[in-house]
């Protein structure tokens, strides 16, 4: 990143009572910045983890913000391919927003963005400083999340079968995904692979869906889920849920899904929306398998 987009300038300084005009400055994020960034997130009421914030540092690049030797302010931006990449994680601190940091940090990854097309996941709070920097609505995201309730086992039809994915599945996971998402995402569903649990749904042999199941924030996150059809989804998830009666879990599903019901019944209740937004092209999902369920938020 270039040194302008690192320096506060004078015009973006923040006065403060009685004191000289202080100043945050912008430098790239590093894995050592966990941590604090785990600290910023909690301080606007996010759940991440210094494992999820190690997890999403190491496979994106970004920005933080510094006032006097402290994070105040994060922004982080994952490529998938050369044609697209998310953003997210785009904190200022409650005492620091409202001074433009916010527009400073979109700049910033904007410009490490490149050409790229650009998706992210707006929480109300962020949705107007988005539309200013070119993003339009695209539909809405639902979390859900609760102590899961007893769910019966997967139903599996004839020539059906749940088995475990791991790092020799790749392949077919990558395919998967890219014809559900539209991107090109095999680094993230590598790292992915290594530290989350893993399940295949083939029919007749053939690999028609997977999903995966880790740890994050206050319990467990199932996602992503991709299937061709919902019910294959419901078995794809409904094999996480049962016989974990008890357990903290999150869901992040497109507003819509059938599934948002049938996971309320489960215990993982509506717990808020977030706007996904694009600038540029929208990925185009080829299709049949379709992304019932985000990775997370961040991305995507
Ligand atoms: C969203 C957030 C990052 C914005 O950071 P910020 O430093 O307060 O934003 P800025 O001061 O740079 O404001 C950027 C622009 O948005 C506008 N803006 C900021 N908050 C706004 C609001 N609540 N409603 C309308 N406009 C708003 C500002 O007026 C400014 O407009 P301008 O470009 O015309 O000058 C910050 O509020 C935040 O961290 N919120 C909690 C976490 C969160 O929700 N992050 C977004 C995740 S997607």
């Amino acid at each position: 990143m270039s040194a302008s987009l690192l320096a506060a300038s004078g015009e973006e300084r923040r006065a403060t009572e009685g004191g000289p005009p202080e100043q945050v400055a912008l430098r790239a994020i590093e894995a050592g910045d966990a941590p604090s960034c785990a600290e910023l997130s909690r301080r606007v009421g996010w759940p991440h983890r210094r494992e999820d914030w190690e997890f999403v540092i190491g496979l994106g690049r970004g920005v933080v913000g510094i006032r006097d030797g402290r994070i105040v302010a994060s922004a982080l931006c994952w490529p998938y391919g050369e044609s697209h990449a998310t953003l997210g994680l785009i904190i200022v601190a409650p005492e620091e927003q409202g001074a433009g940091i916010g527009k400073r940090l979109m700049q910033a990854l904007l410009a490490q963005a490149g050409e790229r097309s650009l998706m992210l996941n707006a929480t109300t709070a962020g949705a107007p400083l988005y539309e200013r920097c070119g993003f339009r609505p695209l539909h809405d995201v639902r979390q859900q999340h609760g102590h899961v309730l007893a769910v019966a086992a997967p139903v599996l039809g004839a020539g059906e079968r749940l088995r475990p994915g791991g790092a020799a599945d790749l392949p077919v996971i990558e395919q998967l995904d890219r014809a559900a998402s539209g991107l090109e995402r095999g680094p993230t569903l590598a790292a992915l692979l290594r530290c989350a649990d893993c399940v295949v749904l083939e029919r007749n042999g053939r690999p028609v869906g997977f999903s995966m199941l880790r740890a994050f924030g206050r319990g467990d996150v199932v996602g992503p889920v991709v299937a061709e059809s919902e019910s294959d989804a419901r078995a794809l998830i409904a094999c996480w849920l049962h016989g974990r009666e008890g357990r903290f879990m999150r869901i992040d599903l497109q507003v819509g899904s059938p599934l948002g019901a049938w996971l309320e019944r489960c215990g993982l209740a509506p717990a808020g929306d977030v706007t996904t937004m694009v600038r540029g092209d929208k990925p185009e999902a080829a299709g049949p398998a379709r992304l019932h369920a985000l990775i997370n938020q961040a991305l995507g």
